[in-house]
């Protein structure tokens, strides 16, 4: 979609709506009434699992970690080897970023339909619901998908301690996928050979205090376009929330711990065996919160499809071959809504989304 024909109307920043003090919130936050945060089950009592990376490839730790992929997609790590004072202050950076004038943050403009910069992503219609959320979005690896002019200049360190910060999560991620490629027996290089030169994408989420939590949505529900994500949360409060078995189970800030989700990239390879799973950020009345999202996904010209492992007469394959640059442009161009974004992967709604020739499995060509 170009940008030129894009039409959001207006988007207000919401932490400046919020400094006006206001009581109630505008039309376009409040969700229809089964989108509202009350709507449904919620669990406070449920617990993501936690997954102590030291422990890593020991096999009951493994195991803990195959029965987190299967049943949650969702987990956190401790042990995880990233020094406590690089999440502080990668933390306390982004912090001070959001606290800026918003003179200060609009040099970093998001175009409207843009993805990277300081604004509201997946915003592309005037009569789209608005997310409780301020945004700082920025491509980091590899160097092409840079846009220098969007990273800011202050606070002074930001730069280089995102740098820094980056390269650690790099490397946990790779970490990560290699025991994620244990848990289905194959080998541990299996998606790093397939991933070539990965994407990896930054965004820093600011949810200020909202009048009316009860009515609206920090971040809409969502699965992840990645293969695996990484999320540090400050502990402030609780706000991101997983949708299990039909409930919305609250992930619980553990001090230093990194939250990670599997993303739809390994949906597909595994032929969903492994699921990407639905989660969105709800807002509190008195306290903001901040998260820092990292995503870790192939380079763009890989093609994904379900591994021949994973498909079998009992399981056929369900997922159509793709690049994936293809589904990063289709998840960036359309709104968060569920898991609605991976039906252009799936065979039997294939069809509709896509050009017939594109609708083959890889398990048959
Ligand atoms: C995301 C995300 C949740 C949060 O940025 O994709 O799911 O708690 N964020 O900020
Ligand atoms: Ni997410």
């Amino acid at each position: 979609m170009a940008t030129a024909e894009i039409k959001i109307g207006q988007v207000d920043d919401v932490q400046e709506l919020h400094r006006t003090g206001l009581d109630t919130v505008p039309d376009r936050y409040i969700r229809d009434g089964d989108d509202r945060p009350g709507c449904g089950n919620v669990s406070d009592l449920a617990h993501i699992p936690v997954i102590d990376f030291g422990e890593l490839p020991r096999c009951d730790e493994l195991i803990k970690l195959r029965l987190a992929c299967e049943e949650w997609g969702f987990f956190q790590v401790v042990n995880h080897g990233i020094e406590e004072e690089l999440l502080d202050e990668m933390e306390n950076l982004s912090r001070e970023f959001f606290m800026l004038p918003l003179e200060e943050k609009e040099k970093y403009p998001m175009a409207p339909g843009g993805i990277q910069g300081y604004g509201h992503a997946f915003v592309f219609s005037e009569d789209q619901k608005l997310d409780w959320c301020n945004m700082l979005a920025l491509g980091v690896e590899p160097s092409f998908i840079r846009q220098p002019k969007l990273w800011p200049t202050t606070p002074a360190r930001f730069k280089e301690t995102l740098e820094k910060y980056s390269m650690e999560i790099r490397s946990l991620c790779q970490r990560l996928l290699a025991h994620i490629a244990e848990t289905l027996a194959l080998s541990p290089g299996t998606f790093a050979d397939m991933f070539g030169e990965c994407v990896q994408a930054v965004r820093m989420n600011f949810y200020p205090p909202c009048p009316r939590p009860e009515l609206v949505l920090g971040l809409s529900s969502h699965s992840d376009g990645s293969a695996v994500t990484v999320l540090q949360q400050d502990m402030s409060c609780a706000g991101l929330q997983v949708l299990k078995d039909g409930a919305w189970v609250t992930v619980h800030p553990i001090p230093h711990a990194l939250v990670v989700n599997l993303g739809d990239s390994l949906e597909v390879l595994t032929n969903g065996r492994y699921k990407s799973v639905e989660h969105r950020a709800v807002t509190n009345a008195e306290r903001d919160r901040l998260s820092v999202v990292t995503f870790y996904a192939p380079a763009y010209d890989v093609e994904l499809g379900p591994l021949p492992e994973f498909v079998s007469d009992e399981v056929p394959c369900r997922y159509r071959r793709f690049k994936h640059g293809e589904y990063s442009r289709h998840y960036v161009t359309s709104r968060l809504e569920g898991k609605k974004t991976l039906d252009f992967a799936k065979i039997n709604q294939a069809t509709t989304m896509a050009a017939p020739e594109e609708t083959t499995c890889s398990c048959c060509t």
